[in-house]
């Protein structure tokens, strides 16, 4: 790739930067906690996964849940739908505002739905929603995507939407589910892929972003390609592989309604948001050049021809 992995992005480079070149970890500021490959397999290392949600990229501005908020079943978990059977019991690992964790238990009309998410914050709005519905047959619980506070064998359907690429150790959370579900019962698992990304016209302010993402994504040890490697962590957590049903889909933006909330969100994101604070924190970007990023999705947005894919890796297996 042309931009080094360390470059402090302090204004608009000239030099094109290749956004689709999946980096290697760089430097982490001292105060995060680096969660390697090397450590897990390092029985004399103790590193305390319950903490990593503090890093958490996004956080959870406003900007963030209003991305988050427009989540449905439909939209997020069409892959899952076919095998749900009105009685199951559901758990909604990583469940965010819970837009689509209530419309899973409004569809779950005899059973009923558990989410869970790390940020109480997160989860008061998610409450909030169910309640607005008047949907009953859901609760929402403080829990950690390592250890989840169910028995085994649990739940006939354990979902995450958008969770593995934030957690250092996605085999450990894959492990996890698999835990909790019943024997026979399917995890299910939808992740972005950063890299694969696409979108017109071109900008080099969101080829910057796109860099600027996986090297702050990395610095805290994510991966922002989880969706490519979904089908990879789900079978090296030890499902049966011949249950894994890999697959993927697409969210697409060219509306003008469309391009105006993902644009603006963005753009809202590049200055306001955690990963505002990661970028800085780590030293890879000023508040001069996330601004130049923000203004480049603000043009994206206004562009009558602009199209914008995120490309998802989905997988169903069965525990
Ligand atoms: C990108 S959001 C997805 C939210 C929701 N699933 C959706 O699609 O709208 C990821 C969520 O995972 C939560 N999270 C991050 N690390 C976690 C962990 N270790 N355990 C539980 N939740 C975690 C965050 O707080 C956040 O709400």
């Amino acid at each position: 790739m042309t931009g080094s992995a360390n470059e402090h992005h302090t204004a608009r480079s000239d030099t094109p930067l290749s956004g689709t070149d999946p980096i290697d970890a760089v430097d982490a500021p001292s105060s995060v906690s680096r969660l390697t490959g090397q450590d897990r397999n390092d029985p004399g290392a103790v590193k305390d996964l319950t903490k990593e949600s503090e890093s958490y990229t996004h956080g959870h501005h406003e900007s963030v849940l209003r991305s988050h908020r427009r989540r449905t079943a439909a939209n997020s978990a069409a892959f899952l739908l076919p095998h749900l059977l009105s009685d199951m019991t559901l758990l909604d690992v990583g469940c965010g505002p819970g837009t689509v964790t209530v419309d899973l238990a409004e569809r779950l009309t005899q059973g009923s739905v558990v989410g869970v998410d790390a940020s109480d914050e997160v989860l008061e709005s998610a409450r909030g929603l169910a309640d607005a519905h008047g949907t009953k047959n859901i609760s929402f619980e403080h829990a950690n995507a390592y250890q989840l506070p169910f028995e085994d064998d649990s739940f006939d359907v354990v979902f995450a939407h958008q969770l593995l690429q934030h957690l250092s150790d996605p085999v450990a959370a894959l492990r996890e589910m698999k835990r909790v579900a019943r024997p026979g019962g399917f995890v299910a698992v939808r992740d972005a892929d950063y890299a694969a990304m696409a979108w017109y016209p071109e900008s080099a302010e969101l080829t910057e972003w796109n860099m600027l993402y996986h090297e702050v994504t990395h610095a805290y040890g994510f991966q922002p390609d989880a969706g490519r490697r979904l089908a990879s962590w789900v079978r090296d957590a030890g499902f049966d592989p011949d249950t894994i049903e890999p697959g993927a889909s697409v969210w697409c933006y060219a509306t003008p309604d469309d391009r105006s909330w993902w644009g603006g969100l963005w753009a809202e994101r590049c200055t306001e948001s955690n990963f505002a604070v990661q970028a800085k924190d780590s030293a890879l970007a000023d508040d001069v050049a996330l601004e130049q990023l923000a203004q480049g999705w603000r043009e994206w947005a206004a562009a009558p021809d602009g199209w914008f894919a995120v490309l998802n890796g989905e997988v169903l297996a069965r525990a």
